[in-house]
């Protein structure tokens, strides 16, 4: 067993792993996060996908034991205290876009990390930034009109506080 000590929105464990858990798996079974999914276990679907030190990951290729020491969000740290959606959840309620809802975690958080890269993100950018996340129900023009209507808002929100980075919680 070894040791892994992480931050998993916003709440340091310590625990005590195989050397071959999978993030995925210490997420859902040990932590109950399982608003993150497996959709393949094989790193082509991209449902697993969390926010690892704020940049987006396959939590199926991922060890457990190697995210000692950093921090990780899932869908399930976005949200604020409040139960107020963050802006990409929002956005993507708004612009229905999602059908099953299988793929959406992964795709708003892959879409958080494209965000955070790029505020003003074309079509094109917004396509290549969520390859990576499969939806089997096929609803990708409407998730493509979510991320940019998050990204409207979210230059919206930066021009009228003065802030420079991209969408925030
Ligand atoms: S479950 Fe990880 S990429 Fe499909
Ligand atoms: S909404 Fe069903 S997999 Fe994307």
């Amino acid at each position: 067993m070894t040791r892994v000590s992480v931050t998993v929105d916003g709440v340091s464990y310590q625990d005590e792993v195989e050397p071959r858990l999978l993030l995925v798996h210490y997420l859902r079974e040990r932590l109950g996060k399982v608003g993150t999914v497996v959709g393949c276990d094989t790193s082509n679907c991209g449902a697993c996908t969390v926010l690892l030190d704020g940049r987006s990951v396959k939590s199926c290729s991922v060890l457990a034991v190697q995210v000692t020491d950093r921090t990780i969000t899932t869908i399930e740290g976005l949200a604020a205290e409040d139960g107020t959606l963050h802006p990409v959840q929002q956005a993507f309620h708004d612009n229905h876009a999602l059908q099953c809802g299988f793929c959406t975690p992964g795709m708003v958080l892959a879409a958080c990390d494209l965000l955070s890269e790029n505020a003003d993100p074309s079509e094109d950018e917004i396509r290549e930034g969520i390859e990576g996340n499969l939806c089997r129900c096929t609803g990708y023009q409407n998730i493509v009109r979510a991320v940019q209507a998050a990204a409207s808002e979210g230059r919206a929100s930066s021009a009228s506080t003065g802030a420079t980075t991209g969408v925030t919680s």
